[in-house]
């Protein structure tokens, strides 16, 4: 059975990704996918060097659409935006979002305070950024800050309601070897089901994100094995997706979170499609 038949979430050009939206259409074609959605970083409200540029927002959303119409024989593609969520500032639901009438919107948290000069961090910049941030906005104690993060995944469900909420456990990033905390800690553990909580009261589907390990950014799958279970029990919809930044990335290590799912005891992925949404065996 192929797995590889969808992908929902890879970045070009048009924002910290390499190739053209063509060259992602030709190699989804290649790898034998049915559907492919685009996902540049909508661009914030102030300087960010992965972001889509405003100027270029424009030309983002003509260049997929013109894809999407020529292609429409040979492969569905959907035209979305990955949108942060940054409490009063952009949101999944923010007006001028919701008037791009995408096909769907994967929404992440990546900003998680601010540094004492009033720049914003992320979770998953370097981790001389998350050191910095986090003594900068919470004393230097990891656990407020992983807690803040989760209480923003949380936010954004509730009120913006994403079709895909991208890579759930990526405050875990830099945890390489429970370097800043530990995934057992039962602070940890309360964190991440009070929000799937949320998420399972929601429509959202969560995204199982191969990125860390097909970038080799991280090593480590999002989400962790452990969280898995735990969404499997709230029964949450889950796909597979690779937040491929090369066209080459679009289906990577989607055969072996298969089988990892599988183990786990999933036996359906939730696709979108142009007329809504479908459930794929695995
Ligand atoms: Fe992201």
């Amino acid at each position: 059975m192929r797995i590889a038949t969808a992908n929902y979430h890879c970045h070009s050009r048009f924002d910290d990704g390499h190739g053209e939206l063509e060259e992602y259409v030709r190699a989804a074609l290649d790898k034998g996918l049915r559907t492919l959605g685009f996902t540049g970083h909508a661009p914030v409200p102030f300087p960010c060097s992965w972001t889509i540029p405003p100027p270029l927002l424009g030309e983002y959303l003509r260049s997929a659409r013109n894809l999407q119409a020529g292609y429409r024989e040979r492969i569905e593609l959907l035209v979305g935006l990955e949108v942060d969520y940054i409490p009063e500032i952009i949101s999944p639901s923010s007006a001028h979002i919701r008037a791009l009438n995408l096909d769907f919107t994967v929404g992440s948290v990546h900003f998680v305070g601010r540094l004492a000069g009033g720049d914003l961090w992320t979770a998953d910049g370097p981790p001389e950024e998350l050191e910095r941030g986090v003594a900068e906005s919470f004393g230097g104690k990891f656990r407020p800050a992983v807690e803040r993060y989760y209480e923003r995944i949380s936010a954004m469900v509730r009120s913006a309601e994403p079709d895909i909420i991208g890579h759930l456990d990526v405050i875990k990033k830099n945890n390489r070897g429970d370097r800043y905390f530990s995934e057992d800690a039962p602070w940890y553990r309360a964190a991440v089901a009070e929000t799937l909580d949320v998420v399972a009261a929601s429509s959202c589907i969560v995204e199982v994100n191969t990125g860390g390990i097909v970038r080799n950014t991280s090593g480590a799958l999002y989400l962790s094995e452990w969280i898995l279970g735990e969404i499997l029990k709230r029964k949450i919809p889950v796909m597979i997706n690779s937040d491929a930044h090369r066209p080459e990335q679009l289906d990577g290590y989607f055969e072996e979170t298969a089988a990892i799912l599988r183990g786990i005891g999933f036996r359906e992925l939730t696709e979108i499609g142009r007329n809504g949404r479908r459930r794929v065996s695995l």
